[in-house]
């Protein structure tokens, strides 16, 4: 019914329509899904760990599990060990009198030696140069970054982690507390390229 020639042209419109259908698609999930740097974002975790009850309801320090955030540039999960120092007495039981689903999952990583696989909430492209004990000596809150932390149930991300939210807080004036104030400086901190591209 139809030329030949007008078939090939039919079969290279086609052609060209689906790949750029794919390409397209795949650009828009790359640029939209959830997952990457955009606020709220509330991965599954292997073990129900409140932040609310141990931040919040029995005020144990931030860096009594995350050790490391005033030292260097990444803040730690605990490992298990720093879990059972309380756990290894403190097992909480339901109204039957069993183990909570959340202790058992607990003892259980322990006893297996196998250690928890936290999924990351936070994750800054790896091409930028991030160091918490900076932001840390300089007296900024973690709430300024993660919110507010003692009240989550179940951790998620608080800010989108773009460019210009870094920029947004280093052009914001500085603030009492910031080292910037006490240096006459117009912005919170630096702003020029290198700082975070090095
Ligand atoms: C008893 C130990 C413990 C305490 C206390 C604690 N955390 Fe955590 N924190 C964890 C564990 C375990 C995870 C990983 C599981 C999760 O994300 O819920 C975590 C995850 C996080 C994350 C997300 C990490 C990521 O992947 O991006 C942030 C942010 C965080 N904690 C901030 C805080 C702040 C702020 C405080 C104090 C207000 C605090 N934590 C107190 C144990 C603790
Ligand atoms: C300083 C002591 C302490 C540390 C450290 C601690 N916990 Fe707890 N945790 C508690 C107490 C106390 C409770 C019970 C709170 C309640 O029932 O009101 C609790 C409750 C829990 C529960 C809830 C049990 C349930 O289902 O009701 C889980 C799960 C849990 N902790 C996991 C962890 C994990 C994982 C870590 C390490 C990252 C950790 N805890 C570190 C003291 C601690
Ligand atoms: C200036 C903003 C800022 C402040 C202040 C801050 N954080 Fe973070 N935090 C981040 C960013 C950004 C990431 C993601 C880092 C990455 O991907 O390398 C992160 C990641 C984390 C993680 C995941 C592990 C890691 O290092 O990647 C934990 C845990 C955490 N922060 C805890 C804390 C605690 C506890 C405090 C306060 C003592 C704090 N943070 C203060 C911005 C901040
Ligand atoms: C809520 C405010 C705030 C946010 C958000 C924030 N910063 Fe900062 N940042 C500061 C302050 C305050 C300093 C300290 C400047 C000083 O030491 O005087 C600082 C310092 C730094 C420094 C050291 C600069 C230097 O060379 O002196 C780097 C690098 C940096 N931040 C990177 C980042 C990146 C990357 C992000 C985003 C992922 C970010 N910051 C988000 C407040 C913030
Ligand atoms: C305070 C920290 C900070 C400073 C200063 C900064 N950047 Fe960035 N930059 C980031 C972060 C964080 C990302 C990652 C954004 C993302 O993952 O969406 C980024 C991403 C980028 C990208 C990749 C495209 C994008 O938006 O994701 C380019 C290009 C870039 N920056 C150029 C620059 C240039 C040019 C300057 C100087 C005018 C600069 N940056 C200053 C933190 C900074």
């Amino acid at each position: 019914m139809f030329t030949k020639q007008f078939d090939r042209r039919v079969y290279v419109a086609m052609t060209v329509f689906c790949a750029s259908l794919i390409i397209g698609t795949s650009f828009g999930v790359y640029i939209l899904w959830p997952s990457r740097r955009e606020a709220g974002y509330m991965p599954s975790q292997p073990i129900p760990f409140s932040h609310k009850v141990h931040a919040g309801d029995l005020a144990i320090s931030c860096i009594y599990c995350h050790s490391e955030v005033e030292k260097g540039p990444h803040a730690t999960v605990p490992n298990l060990s720093t879990c059972m120092n309380c756990h290894e007495h403190v097992q909480p039981v339901d109204e039957n009198g069993d183990r909570t689903e959340g202790m058992e999952l607990l003892l259980r990583h322990w006893t297996d030696k196998e250690s928890v696989l936290w999924n990351k909430v936070n994750d800054v492209a790896d091409f930028v140069y991030f160091d918490h004990s900076r932001h840390i000596h300089a007296g900024v809150d973690c709430t300024e970054c993660h919110g507010k932390v003692e009240d989550m149930e179940h951790m998620q991300r608080a800010f989108g982690l773009k460019m210009s939210w870094c920029l947004d807080c280093h052009t914001d004036p500085p603030k009492e507390s910031d080292p910037a104030f006490a240096r006459g400086e117009s912005r919170r901190a630096p702003i020029h390229c290198s700082a975070c591209h090095r």
